[in-house]
């Protein structure tokens, strides 16, 4: 298909600024308004191709909510107010948190750590800009205490696997790998907190996750905040606990570009290296599922693996944490998808083998583009040209296809028939995403 290039890189811009509220950017409009951490990373990879202000200022904002220990909470929600939005600033209760600021208000989990390697992407391009020069001073510090939050707080077999406690954190929410865990999880419904959901009201309900998991959200969300959302207590109680490999891989890859821009700032970078040396070999000797050819999850709680193929898997070719060996198995999941009866374009959320894959519900089978970006960057990583090319170009057409939307269907023939994605529409990172590939830069 034919990709107007010019349009699309327009159209991409103009979500970004429409999303753009006075200094922040919002996922998308009605779905997501406030700030989302992981999001504004992409975000602001986008900007750093036509608005540097805005690439800084999107980072700014976001560490205004950045906590006294260090975290980075998963949604900002600037202006303070409760909206319609759930679970809203009141529900969280991080205003009588001692370690988070007010303002502005924030929830009080944390989301993959992404900055690290968006701020050296922002310093590679623009190394001669001396506002840029002077915000990687000021953003630095702040990345390392985050990335030290994640070392302290979130590692206690001091293996440098750091924990999830919440699907929220991994990014994938509605992911099948939580489903055994949660499923773990039993509660008195009469003493859960109440509360009232208005995703599945802005969205299609049959996209959204059910109530069984959402009451176990909130479960989670409630163990979090009775322990103020640190300390040792949660890993002890926790029944959800896990060495997710998406945010070990993101970790690892910021810490590298910390590496990296500490060497050109002249910062000592000692205990970033020994970090990362730790993280990266726990990461190969544990993670690794050989029977399944990929990176797995692994649940600290049941002390096991959580052995099911699914996007992230492929994710750690991004930091360059496979040997060439186990990157050839990963490519092998790539290639074998597109020799199946029916074609997918690009890497689904989840297995499409297995008998959870659903292509259309929230992150349990559709394609979200922010998570091929960093499979078609691992693929560079690895030297896989075509296949990188081919991740880019599937990216492009979906997206000028089907529109700027939260995800889409992988399976090429129904895509053929569609008009539009799932979920939000105008969706920031996948705006974010196009324009960083359609801009013809190397790193
Ligand atoms: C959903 C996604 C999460 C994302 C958020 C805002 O909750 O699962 O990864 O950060 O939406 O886009």
């Amino acid at each position: 298909m034919k990709i107007h290039r010019e349009k699309l890189l327009q159209d991409a811009k103009d979500i970004l600024y429409f999303n753009w509220k006075d200094g922040f950017t919002v996922p998308s409009e009605r779905l997501y308004p406030f700030q989302w951490n992981w999001d504004s990373g992409f975000v602001s990879l986008g900007f750093i191709n036509f608005n540097v202000d805005y690439a800084m200022q999107e980072l700014r904002s976001l560490f205004s909510g950045q906590w006294k220990n260090g975290m980075v909470p998963h949604i900002i929600f600037h202006g303070g107010q409760d909206t319609g939005y759930f679970p809203n600033p009141s529900f969280w209760g991080t205003d009588k948190i001692e370690n988070a600021p007010n303002p502005p208000k924030t929830s009080g989990i944390t989301q993959p750590p992404v900055h690290g390697f968006v701020l050296e992407a922002l310093y590679t391009r623009h190394q001669e800009n001396k506002k840029v020069h002077d915000f990687v001073e000021e953003l630095f510090p702040k990345i390392v205490s985050l990335h030290t939050f994640f070392y302290e707080h979130r590692n206690p077999l001091k293996d440098g696997l750091v924990y999830i406690y919440h699907p929220w954190e991994s990014g994938r929410d509605n992911s099948p790998l939580w489903d055994d865990i949660l499923k773990q999880i039993h509660i008195d419904k009469d003493k859960l907190r109440p509360y009232k959901r208005v995703d599945n009201t802005l969205a299609d309900p049959s996209e959204r996750p059910t109530t069984f998991d959402y009451d176990r959200y909130i479960y989670l969300l409630e163990l979090g905040r009775k322990h103020e959302y640190a300390g040792p207590k949660i890993a002890e109680e926790s029944p959800f606990l896990v060495q997710d490999v998406l945010i070990n891989t993101v970790l690892i890859k910021s810490n590298e570009s910390l590496i990296n821009l500490g060497k050109e700032f002249g910062y000592d970078t000692h205990e970033i290296k020994d970090w990362n040396d730790l993280s990266t070999q726990s990461f190969n000797d544990k993670l690794w599922n050989e029977a399944l050819g990929t990176y797995t999850s692994y649940d600290l709680r049941n002390d096991k693996q959580i052995a099911l193929k699914e996007v992230a898997g492929l994710a750690p070719l991004f930091a360059n944490i496979p040997d060439k060996k186990r990157a050839n198995i990963l490519l092998s999941h790539l290639t074998s998808i597109t020799s199946k009866k029916e074609d997918y374009l690009l890497y689904p959320s989840f297995d499409i083998d297995h008998e959870l894959f659903d292509p259309k519900k929230y992150w349990r089978g559709p394609v979200w583009p922010q998570m091929n970006w960093l499979l078609y960057k691992g693929l560079q990583n690895y030297g896989f040209s075509n296949w990188a090319e081919r991740v880019k170009s599937d990216i492009l057409e979906l997206v000028f296809r089907l529109g700027f939307y939260e995800y889409f269907d992988p399976r090429r023939k129904v895509i053929e028939q569609l008009e539009r994605g799932y979920g939000g529409s105008k969706f920031s990172w996948t705006a974010a995403v196009v324009i960083d590939l359609l801009s013809e830069h190397k790193t």
